[in-house]
């Protein structure tokens, strides 16, 4: 497989798969600014900060750090604002680059900054978790959340190019590692049935984090990602939008569980997606075998699958009124991504707020 995927979009820009080390000298070759800032996750600073700091000095950047401690509380506007500042502060002009360095949530927060500093510096992202590898750091949607739900301030602003080192993973801890995999799973499930089954008989060589399956999975989700993306960069189709694939679902647990870290976005996502099968399969889209058999799947990786594994009950009504106020909907009616089989799904824009009241209330366990 090659070392990079082209993304091509109205600015196309390439994914490199690499390592820490190569990453200087692939900037150095985009980008002429030798002052840059890098966001990066405090998670960071003492395993893998210093030896990046070393290798970019070693190549003349002069790099200026800004750490931020990575939760979605602080994904917020506030915490956007106090980067701006600190931003607008140091030696910046209208191409200095932004360095995104961690997770989903550094990216989404750095990136957002970067659009809006200057009316947009050059962005970069370094993915460190999977969840932001196979997914968050690729497409250009960054942003905030606010009061009003996940997610809500943002704006499509695609980053230079991702610089991928797949090794980031070893100090990740597990339960982010897994959280990630939702998102991988979630390409299998939207597009392919054989590689559902393939995902399905590996899964042990993934709770092994065995490295060529890892780089495999990594690169093939990105793979996916870059071509609904280049169908569809603002998500103006159901193209893009197929990608929410229980989102509508995991937005509204994660308010309602008010972002507290015992449900993280991709576990939170892995219940939503088994909640849009179970529904597919109760409303006849699909059949109750598929929801098993992913219900199963997601087990067997240690992912939770039902409100009943994170929450002691649940208030459906408060449920349904955060799922009517994500972004995706514009009606009383809720729109989901909902399945005929496994690798077919549908965007689907009227399902009644009573259907899912009754649903929900019946979908406690899973
Ligand atoms: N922009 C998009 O298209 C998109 C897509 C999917 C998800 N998201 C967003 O991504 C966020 C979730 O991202 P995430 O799962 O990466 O969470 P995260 O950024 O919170 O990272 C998870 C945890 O891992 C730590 N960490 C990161 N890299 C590490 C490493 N290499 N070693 C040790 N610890 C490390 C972080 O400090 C954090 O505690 C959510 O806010 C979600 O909304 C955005």
């Amino acid at each position: 497989m090659d070392n990079s995927i082209k993304v091509n979009v109205r600015n196309p820009y390439e994914i490199y798969f690499t390592s820490m080390e190569s990453i200087p000298t692939t900037l150095a070759s985009i980008t002429s600014q030798r002052n840059i800032v890098l966001i990066v996750d405090k998670n960071l600073e003492k395993n893998h900060l210093p030896h990046f700091l070393k290798s970019l000095k070693n190549m003349g950047f002069n790099p200026s750090v800004l750490l931020i401690h990575a939760s979605e509380k602080n994904k917020s506007m506030k915490m956007a604002t106090n980067l701006i500042n600190k931003i607008l502060r140091l030696q910046i002009n209208r191409s200095t680059p932004i360095i995104a360095f961690g997770g989903g949530i550094v990216g989404d927060i750095a990136g957002f900054c970067a659009s809006v500093i200057y009316r947009g510096l050059p962005f970069f992202q370094i993915p460190t978790t999977l969840l932001a590898m196979v997914d968050s750091s690729v497409g250009g949607k960054v942003g905030v959340n606010t009061r009003q739900g996940k997610n809500t301030v943002g704006s499509f602003y695609q980053p230079k190019a991702v610089f991928i080192d797949v090794a980031m993973l070893e100090t990740l801890p597990s339960r982010d590692y897994k959280s990630g995999y939702a998102e991988v799973l979630k390409y299998s499930l939207l597009f392919s049935k054989d590689y559902f089954k393939y995902l399905d008989s590996h899964y042990k060589l993934f709770l092994d984090k065995n490295q060529d399956y890892l780089m495999n999975i990594i690169k093939n989700s990105c793979g996916f990602k870059a071509k609904v993306v280049e169908e569809d960069e603002l998500e103006t189709q159901d193209v893009r939008f197929l990608l929410n694939l229980g989102h509508t679902f995991a937005h509204a647990l994660e308010s309602y569980n008010n972002y507290k870290p015992n449900l993280i976005h991709g576990e939170a996502v892995s219940i939503g997606m088994v909640l849009a099968f179970k529904l597919s399969a109760n409303l006849g889209l699909c059949s109750t075998e598929n929801y098993d058999k992913i219900k199963e799947h997601l087990t067997n990786i240690g992912l939770p699958v039902a409100m009943a594994n994170v929450f002691k009950r649940i208030n459906t009504k408060k449920i349904i009124k955060l799922m009517s106020k994500d972004k995706k909907n514009h009606s009383s009616h809720i729109t989901l991504i909902l399945a005929e089989d496994i690798g077919k799904c549908i965007v689907k824009k009227d399902t009644e707020t009573v259907i899912l009241k009754n649903f929900l209330d019946g979908a406690f366990n899973g």
